[in-house]
């Protein structure tokens, strides 16, 4: 796992020339999942089409009680005839990470949604959860992967128990010249 982030810190320095017209990308579905209603209800996660390559993401859950021990659970997948494990598979400390943003690939994450949400302060996390209008920015091109499509399947554990699921998929298409 240390090497494979190490590959994609590496690579994405590599791939940072890639200009804006070369690639496109977009959501293309999102599916959310409590494991345990009486911590975590969601109470949306949709995708929205604004237009022929935009949709955006809005989510909003409610965590029911305060926790102060978040750790998530990332796991990539590419579609080819289903879902393969792609990559990324790793366990970061959230609240460690909202001290020090550590992971390399977490910090990918965070960059993506930190603008469209107020999930962007240190441990601990109580009430309403939200992610309001988010959609691929430029970011996404700091990930170097071929064209295809992808899904982010990520579980939240709270006190070492999984609490909620948020799985994201997107398309990813590198437009060779
Ligand atoms: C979507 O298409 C428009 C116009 O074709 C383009 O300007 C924009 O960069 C595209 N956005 C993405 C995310 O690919
Ligand atoms: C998220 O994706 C993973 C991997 O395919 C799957 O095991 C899990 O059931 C999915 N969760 C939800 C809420 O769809
Ligand atoms: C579910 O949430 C409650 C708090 O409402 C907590 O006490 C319990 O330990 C949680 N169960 C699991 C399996 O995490
Ligand atoms: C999130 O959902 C809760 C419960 O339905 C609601 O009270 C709250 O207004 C929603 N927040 C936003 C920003 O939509
Ligand atoms: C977190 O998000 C809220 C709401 O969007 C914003 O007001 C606040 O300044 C943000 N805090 C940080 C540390 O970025």
């Amino acid at each position: 796992m240390e090497s494979a982030l190490r590959l994609l810190g590496v690579l994405s320095v590599l791939l940072t020339w890639r200009s804006s017209d070369s690639t496109s990308y977009k959501l293309s579905n999102v599916v959310c999942g409590s494991y345990n209603q009486s911590w975590v209800r969601i109470n949306e996660c949709r995708l929205k089409a604004i237009s022929r390559n935009k949709t955006i993401f809005n989510f909003n859950a409610t965590f029911l009680h305060p926790t102060n021990d978040i750790v998530m659970h990332n796991r990539m997948f590419k579609r080819e005839s289903g879902y393969k494990p792609w990559l990324i598979n790793t366990k970061v400390n959230s609240c460690q990470f909202m001290i020090r943003p550590y992971n390399p690939f977490v910090l990918f994450i965070f960059k993506l949604y930190k603008d469209f949400s107020n999930i962007n302060h240190t441990c601990p996390y109580y009430g309403d959860m939200i992610i309001k209008g988010m959609y691929l920015t430029r970011n996404i091109e700091a990930l170097p992967i071929p064209t295809g499509d992808y899904m982010l399947a990520i579980d939240w554990l709270f006190y070492r128990k999984p609490q909620f699921a948020t799985n994201v998929s997107f398309q990813f298409v590198e437009n060779l010249i």
